[in-house]
């Protein structure tokens, strides 16, 4: 069979990709383990997935670590796993800064323990300067709460002077989402046989190009992650014109 790598067609990398990383749970389940291992493993993923989108050129990587609905799991999965992104971001920040990636974070940090918030506030800093891929953690984020704050803030900015009705096009409501600056996802990823998108991102992935695999995260190769760019560039995507239209371009 032919290597999976060598389908990709370079010049269409997809620019900006979205991974909902589910099945952590169900994988330890499977292995006659604990949730937590699931999580673990999960993290080895995380460090292949990465690498191998900062090496393909991709821009934007952006990761649903944990989402404001997973504050609501029992306290001991949840005092865990921000044990385990300190423990990560320990171990991870040297192959970040080797691979020159940026790490950004959407969400509400404030909600993160001190030492957790902490970790990431320092990561941010010293991966400021890298110049390859952004490697973008969604962390006590969930759509819904980024759209209820962008209201709160733009009407905050009313109150001021500085908006108006006139002003607010599609343009302006990206610009009040935490993704503002960061181009909209080309291609969105979710594993563990699930299909939903569970709060993530729905401004943003309007005409994104939708891929499931049944596959659980830990389980999620980099072979995998090829044939779903593979997939994605095999995709027309239309923006609601014709297919005449576009293959014009
Ligand atoms: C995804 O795996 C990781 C997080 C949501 C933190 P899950 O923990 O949701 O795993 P399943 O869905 O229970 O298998
Ligand atoms: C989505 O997974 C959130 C993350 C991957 C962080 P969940 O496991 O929380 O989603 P649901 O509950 O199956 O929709
Ligand atoms: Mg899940």
């Amino acid at each position: 069979m032919q290597d999976v790598q060598t389908l990709i067609q370079k010049d269409r990398i997809p620019q900006h990709v979205a991974i909902i990383m589910d099945g952590n749970g169900r994988w330890a389940k499977q292995h006659g383990l604990q949730r937590m291992f699931g999580h673990k493993q999960g993290v080895q993923t995380v460090h292949n997935i990465t690498t191998a989108a900062a090496e393909l050129g991709i821009r934007y990587l952006t990761l649903y670590a944990f989402s404001t609905e997973n504050w609501n799991r029992p306290q001991e999965e949840v005092d865990a796993l921000m044990a385990l992104l300190v423990d990560t971001i320990r171990k991870e920040t040297p192959t970040l800064m080797e691979n020159n990636v940026r790490l950004m974070t959407i969400g509400d940090l404030n909600r993160l323990p001190e030492l957790t918030r902490q970790k990431f506030v320092e990561c941010l800093e010293q991966t400021s300067h890298n110049t390859g891929l952004n490697l973008v953690l969604a962390l006590s984020y969930s759509s819904r709460w980024e759209i209820t704050n962008a209201f709160k803030r733009a009407i905050d900015d009313a109150q001021k002077g500085l908006l108006t009705a006139d002003d607010i096009d599609d343009v302006k409501v990206s610009a009040y989402m935490t993704t503002a600056g960061i181009p909209d996802p080309d291609l969105l990823i979710r594993t563990s046989g699930e299909y939903r998108i569970s709060n993530f991102l729905l401004w943003q992935l309007a005409y994104s190009e939708l891929y499931f695999t049944n596959c659980l995260w830990p389980d999620f190769t980099v072979d995998e992650f090829y044939a779903a760019i593979v997939d994605y560039q095999h995709r027309e995507r239309r923006f609601g014109k014709t297919s005449e239209q576009v293959s014009k371009i």
